[in-house]
């Protein structure tokens, strides 16, 4: 039986998830997992009890991450759970940004109760027109979970996708579809799209990436989205790009005073992953990250422990150790065992950064007497009988 607590109410949907050896405590000193979403917290109010932190959402800023590593805490994210709200969203943004959808709207909104509505219509529609998307280039920088949606989407639209990504995952080259033309150099991708979008992470190589030379080489009249952060491009080269035309229009979904109200602009409040849909996803990837660690001691998506699958125990018991990542714990984990006359059927280590964490499956039910002889290792931060 697992006790855990909601720092911040987290979909029902996501709880659907646990079954019936899940109780939901309003106790934090007696929960053994938490989930969370926005709320702070801070290592000290987290009690011995805690084995792990899911964060339904990428960002962990709010968790000590580093903390809860000391302690034997593995925390987790969803990363790319709320892939599909953005990636709709960029749909969206693509035909907003070609046939003025939104001035057209407005224009027949500001004829209300006009008799001749429908006529005045017909002549007025032209300047709304604007263009179809399939058969235009478009260019997707960063392949990951929402640039590869964006590319299968927009290739099921008959629009011609050129990916740029020299870090894509091998699992988001498999699903990427065959018709996605492998850019090599970006600067080909800026020379040759008509429209531009960008999905990479922020970090201090893809800070003002999109900047005065990227623009300057790109095609007159193109359209660049931004729905991954705003500070990925540079802002004053973009807004005189917007002033010469150069950047026919900018759609960003991330307000703020340099491109609020900005000509030829369209800037959404961070509507990206905003849906009920978003949040569901998430906190059901939250709750399968948890009961994976909490039942079998698998580890996915872990910012602060190594991934980790040993899938379900078989075996008759199963211990689950945290530690430093330092040489000689393997034969010292092996040791503590043979001193009690256990076999090892099974075994992994693995490691990240500072932390390491290793999983025994053994042939004979463990005891509270060996998990001590573990435990008595300084570089242990915590272990633990699964099964
Ligand atoms: N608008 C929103 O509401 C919203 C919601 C979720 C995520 N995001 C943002 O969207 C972006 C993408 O998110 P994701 O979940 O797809 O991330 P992801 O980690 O799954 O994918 C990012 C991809 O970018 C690639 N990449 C890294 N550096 C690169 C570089 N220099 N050039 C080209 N490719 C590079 C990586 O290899 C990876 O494949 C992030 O910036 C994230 O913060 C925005």
């Amino acid at each position: 039986m697992f006790y855990y607590n909601c720092l911040n109410p987290i979909s029902r949907v996501g709880l659907g998830h646990f079954d019936g050896n899940y109780i939901m405590t309003d106790n934090p000193k007696a929960a053994d997992a938490f989930l969370v979403r926005s709320a702070k917290i801070q290592a000290e109010d987290l009690p011995e009890s805690c084995l792990a932190i899911a964060r339904a959402g990428a960002g962990v800023n709010n968790i000590p991450v580093d903390e809860c590593a000391k302690r034997g805490i593995v925390v987790f994210n969803t990363p790319g759970a709320n892939a599909n709200g953005v990636k709709e969203l960029v749909i969206a943004g693509l035909f907003l940004a070609s046939r003025d959808i939104l001035g057209g709207a407005e224009w027949v909104r500001a004829h209300r109760g006009v008799d001749d509505v429908a006529k005045l219509a017909e002549k007025q529609k032209k300047q709304f027109a604007g263009h179809e998307i399939a058969g235009k280039k478009l260019g997707i920088i960063g392949l990951g979970a929402i640039g590869q949606m964006v590319a299968n989407a927009a290739v099921h639209l008959g629009m011609d996708v050129y990916g740029y990504d020299p870090y894509i995952s091998v699992d988001a080259a498999w699903n990427l579809s065959a018709s996605v033309h492998h850019v090599k150099e970006v600067d080909n991708l800026y020379r040759d799209c008509d429209y531009i979008t960008i999905h990479v992470p922020l970090l201090d190589s893809t800070r003002g990436m999109i900047d005065h030379h990227a623009i300057s080489i790109m095609k007159e009249g193109v359209i660049v989205l931004n729905f991954a952060r705003d500070v990925l491009i540079d802002e004053d080269a973009l807004v005189e790009a917007l002033h010469s035309g150069k950047v026919a229009r900018y759609v960003s979904d991330f307000a703020n005073p340099t491109v609020a109200g900005l000509p030829h602009t369209l800037v959404l409040p961070h509507l990206g992953a905003s849906t009920q849909e978003s949040e569901d996803n998430c906190a059901v990837a939250a709750v399968k990250e948890l009961r994976a660690y909490l039942e079998n001691g698998n580890i996915r998506n872990s910012v602060n422990y190594p991934n980790c699958d040993m899938g379900r125990c078989e075996a008759a018991s199963r211990v689950t150790i945290c530690h430093l990542n330092i040489p000689g714990m393997i034969q010292k984990f092996s040791k503590a065992i043979n001193d009690f006359g256990i076999n090892i059927s099974d075994m992994t280590n693995k490691s990240k950064g500072d932390y390491a964490y290793t999983v025994l499956d053994l042939n004979t039910p463990a005891t509270e007497e060996l998990l001590n002889a573990i435990t008595e290792n300084e570089a242990v931060l915590r272990a633990r009988i699964v099964k």
